[in-house]
């Protein structure tokens, strides 16, 4: 755990590791986090790309999607990936993956293996940004979400589809569902790179970071894992008993 002296200062510091990967790797592979946190990353990577660093070689994969809209839809996380990251940085568009969010029933099942397959087949990913939803919640991987789940169509829970109801138009439904890479997944990624900042994030920061591991708390599962780091801004840290 790592505490910043400010957001702009943490995005710095993972934009260098991801700088890093992508002039040392031949192959690099990234996992993408959406919502509000990583943006700071995205823009210092933005303004690396426009000062020449190219990301040409670089294979993504999203977190997660939801199920139930259109892949232009503006809230959708596709389209989130395309304005902040695909069109700034350059990226290769055959090496940009999410789940699809335009499939139903048996065929979003499918898709949820397919993916696990996908990042399977591009070796791993190297370097997983995360943030970490107000319940705890790691992706999609909302509360009750065991330690081995792997890539799967989820239910969202309440909160979630409160909190995420600013990125849909006014009276539009948050979709009920989505496909998530799954906890599992998440912990065989080579590193983490956790992003929390604001006030708003320090009771459940305290939680995953000092409270018991297990389901109740998803982010708490990243404990486990050998190379993760969480990079967090002194509002975010306020309530941590160890610094
Ligand atoms: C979303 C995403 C998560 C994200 C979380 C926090 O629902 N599925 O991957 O970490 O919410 O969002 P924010 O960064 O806006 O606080």
């Amino acid at each position: 755990m790592c505490v910043a002296p400010d957001a702009e200062c943490a995005a710095r510091w993972v934009a260098d590791e991801i700088e890093s990967l992508v002039r040392g790797a031949a192959a690099p592979v990234l996992g993408l986090a959406t919502g509000s946190t990583p943006l700071g990353v995205y823009r210092e990577l933005a303004r690396r790309a426009a000062a020449g660093l190219s990301f040409a070689r670089l294979t993504t994969f999203n977190l997660d999607e939801y199920l139930g809209l259109a892949p232009d839809h503006p809230a959708s996380f596709r389209a989130y990936v395309e304005r902040h990251v695909v069109q700034p940085l350059g990226l290769d568009p055959r090496r940009v993956h999410l789940p699809p969010s335009d499939v139903d029933g048996a065929r979003a099942d499918e898709a949820a293996l397919a993916y696990e397959r996908a990042i399977q087949a591009a070796g791993g990913i190297d370097l997983l940004l995360l943030g970490v939803g107000p319940n705890g919640h790691l992706a999609f991987n909302e509360p009750g979400s065991e330690r081995d789940s792997r890539t799967r169509v989820v239910e969202l829970a309440p909160e979630t589809r409160a909190a995420n109801a600013r990125d849909f138009p006014a009276g539009e439904e948050v979709p009920r569902r989505a496909i998530t890479m799954g906890i599992a997944t998440i912990l065989e990624a080579r590193a983490l790179r956790v992003l929390a900042f604001g006030a708003h994030k320090a009771d459940v920061v305290a939680r995953a970071l000092e409270g018991p591991v297990g389901p109740a708390v998803p982010a708490s599962f990243l404990r486990g894992h050998a190379d993760v780091r969480v990079l967090l801004d002194p509002p975010a840290a306020r309530a941590l008993t160890h610094r």
